[in-house]
């Protein structure tokens, strides 16, 4: 193939996503530095959808940083908070979505992205997610203990539950731009087998 067909190509897959997708979300998760927020805006960029990001969302409807949140009002309110704000970001699509690492957590959260969306968790080991956090400083749950142990805390409990999304995505080290064909190649896959091919 070469480059004007593999354009073409590209231009049908994204035509046949969008198509299929419909009013739905396409809802980003899994831990912090799993890639949810620029994987997100470029996935958003080339499929020409607006790009939702739950937590500056809740840090412009609170008016604070999540920093300030989890110092002020602890992460109870915190998680409050973030749960009424992605289900509002659900009703906004289609778009694509990138969550919090802990929203999806949420049982009644987790449903309205299931049936509001086509949820993808982007994988990737301690390591990786360790040397993307590091550089920021803004992860209030990495700032008390051992930034390690608590992210390997973390992913072993949460893993189970992220691996409930429709799709899985290994987030590696590496060009993003990379892991956003592999996003967009699997959300084909996956909405081709769950809508009825036009003739
Ligand atoms: C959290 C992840 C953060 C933010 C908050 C709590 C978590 O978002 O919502 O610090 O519980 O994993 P990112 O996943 O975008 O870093």
């Amino acid at each position: 193939m070469d480059a004007r067909q593999a354009a073409v190509a590209d231009s049908e897959q994204i035509e046949r996503v969008l198509a299929r997708l419909g009013k739905r979300c396409i809802v980003l998760v899994g831990m912090m530095g799993a890639g949810k927020t620029s994987i997100g805006r470029r996935l958003a960029n080339l499929l020409h959808l607006p790009f939702l990001d739950a937590d500056s969302e809740i840090e412009k409807a609170a008016n604070l940083s999540i920093a300030e949140i989890f110092a002020a009002y602890g992460e109870a309110h915190f998680r409050e908070g973030e749960k009424r704000v992605v289900m509002r970001l659900l009703s906004n699509g289609p778009a694509v979505l990138a969550t919090g690492g802990g929203a999806y957590l949420n049982e009644e959260t987790r449903q309205r992205c299931r049936t509001e969306g086509v949820t993808i968790w982007l994988k990737a080991d301690v390591p990786v997610l360790l040397e993307r956090v590091r550089k920021k400083g803004n992860r209030p749950l990495l700032e008390r203990d051992d930034p390690e142990s608590v992210m390997r805390r973390l992913l072993s409990e949460r893993e189970p539950v992220y691996a409930e999304a429709d799709i899985v995505i290994a987030s590696r080290e590496g060009p993003h731009h990379a892991v956003v064909g592999e996003v967009l190649a699997a959300l084909d896959a996956f909405l081709a087998d769950r809508v009825p091919h036009e003739r």
